[in-house]
């Protein structure tokens, strides 16, 4: 963008972010706010409106990618409506299936190929347009940080599959070459001479190749609802960065200095591996008292992942009843995807009603568990279960029920217990020896 004034542009949205909320998806105001789907409402808001509580179901959380068929734009799963987060499975043809170049304006990228080998890349902004590109296996993990350039490339001959989790309901997608050579109408030819220093002719025979196919592409786009309110508040999900990204600096040398997150490395030593972790294509070893092992890949393995909002985790579940038991994730809406196995779900609603959502998930179920709630998964087949789940921050943080209340350090007085579970003191203090 040469002859531009950056320092401007610059000051006035530090300006902006002092008095404004953040630009992620605002926190939602309730436990819920599962999408309305009706069209009677000529009214606009930030989101959709909510059904009424008591009208919902665990279906309202739920989605099935089993089908093969891509659903076009529609919202599957009316209840993440205001809770930031969302999932994509992206499907690529052998020999060079491509997901061209492409920004989701809203939202930041964690994807983990669960099959094949892709060539992926992301570019960061003015002036420096630095390319970081990365070779995926099985396993491999890679962020495409908020908004910036990004693509994934299938140079094996076999095809490849991925899941994404993405830090908001909406991402949204623009996908370049569509919207600068094919917009409606389209940009004047003059323009792009200049912005390209390129023909007027070659401009024009791009811009009748109006839609270039997404060769090879499909993209099942697991979510698609809105969020609301929050204008004037500020957000409680992660704040978003005022840069590109800010990798998170690995050093104990500022012990004593504490911020919101990580201190950032210089982005000139910044590379491609600092968004990159392997291994997810390894199973949890699952021989513990619970029958689970969740692995996560939050800012601690990926240091590229501070400030953006967003984590990943994989979790094995033993045959035969293997559970992750009731826990919350303080900072963090999930959105689970079954890739084997059959899994029983569910959670709870706050006080007053702590009405319970349960469903039977099987592979290729999806199923949101609203940030903060009490939730769990079991594993109701003889054979061992894998999920993967987006959590909708960098550090969603874990709070198991039983170990926060009966395990603290130091316990918890035995008499205050007793009263809460109205329980005999007795076993309180058994209860307390158990964790
Ligand atoms: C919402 O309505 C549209 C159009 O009426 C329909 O195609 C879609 O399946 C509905 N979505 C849900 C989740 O019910
Ligand atoms: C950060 O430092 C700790 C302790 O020095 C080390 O265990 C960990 O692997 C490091 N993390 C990264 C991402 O380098
Ligand atoms: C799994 O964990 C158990 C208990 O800690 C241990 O005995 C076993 O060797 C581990 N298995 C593997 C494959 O690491």
């Amino acid at each position: 963008m040469k002859g531009m004034n950056s320092f401007l542009v610059t000051l006035s949205l530090l300006a902006l972010i002092s008095t404004l909320a953040s630009a992620s998806d605002p926190s939602s105001l309730q436990d819920f706010c599962v999408a309305l789907n009706g069209t009677k409402h000529s009214r606009f808001v930030n989101g959709k409106f909510c059904k009424d509580p008591k009208l919902v179901t665990a279906d309202d959380f739920f989605f099935s990618v089993r089908s093969r068929v891509t659903p076009a734009n529609v919202d599957q799963i009316p209840g993440l409506n205001t809770l930031g987060i969302s999932l994509v499975r992206i499907d690529y043809a052998p020999n060079f299936g491509l997901n061209p170049p492409h920004t989701y304006p809203r939202a930041t990228e964690i994807l983990v190929v669960t099959k094949g080998k892709l060539y992926v890349g992301f570019m960061t902004s003015n002036p420096d347009n630095r390319l970081f590109t990365k070779v995926l296996k099985t396993g491999d993990v890679f962020v495409f940080p908020v908004s910036l350039i990004h693509f994934q490339f299938n140079i094996g001959k076999t095809n490849a599959i991925a899941l994404a989790g993405l830090s908001s309901q909406n991402p949204g997608v623009i996908i370049i070459a569509n919207a600068v050579f094919g917009s409606k109408p389209p940009i004047n030819s003059d323009v792009f001479t200049k912005a390209f220093k390129l023909d007027k002719e070659v401009v024009e025979y791009l811009q009748t190749q109006i839609l270039i196919p997404m060769k090879g592409v499909q993209h099942f786009l697991v979510v698609f609802s809105l969020l609301i309110l929050g204008f004037t508040l500020a957000s409680a999900s992660d704040p978003s960065p005022l840069q590109d990204f800010c990798v998170a600096l690995n050093s104990t040398k500022h012990a004593g200095i504490f911020v919101n997150g990580k201190l950032c490395k210089d982005p000139k030593l910044a590379t491609a591996d600092d968004f990159f972790f392997s291994g997810l294509d390894k199973p949890g070893n699952t021989s513990n008292a619970v029958g689970s092992k969740v692995t996560p890949v939050n800012v601690d393995q990926i240091p590229g992942l501070n400030t953006l909002g967003i984590s990943l985790v994989r979790i094995d579940y033993a045959p035969n009843g293997g559970q992750n038991p009731p826990h919350t994730h303080p900072r963090a809406t999930e959105i689970l995807v079954v890739t084997k196995g059959t899994l029983y779900v569910g959670f709870v609603t706050s006080n007053p009603n702590n009405r319970l959502f349960t469903k039977v998930l099987k592979t290729g179920d999806v199923f949101v568990f609203p940030v903060g709630l009490i939730h769990f998964q079991f594993n109701i087949e003889k054979t061992n279960a894998i999920a993967f789940a987006g959590l909708s921050s960098q550090n969603p943080g874990v709070i198991t029920i039983a170990n926060a209340v009966f395990g603290s350090n130091p316990a918890i007085n035995s008499e205050v217990l007793a009263k809460a579970f109205k329980l005999d003191k007795k076993m309180v203090e058994y209860l307390q020896t158990q964790f």
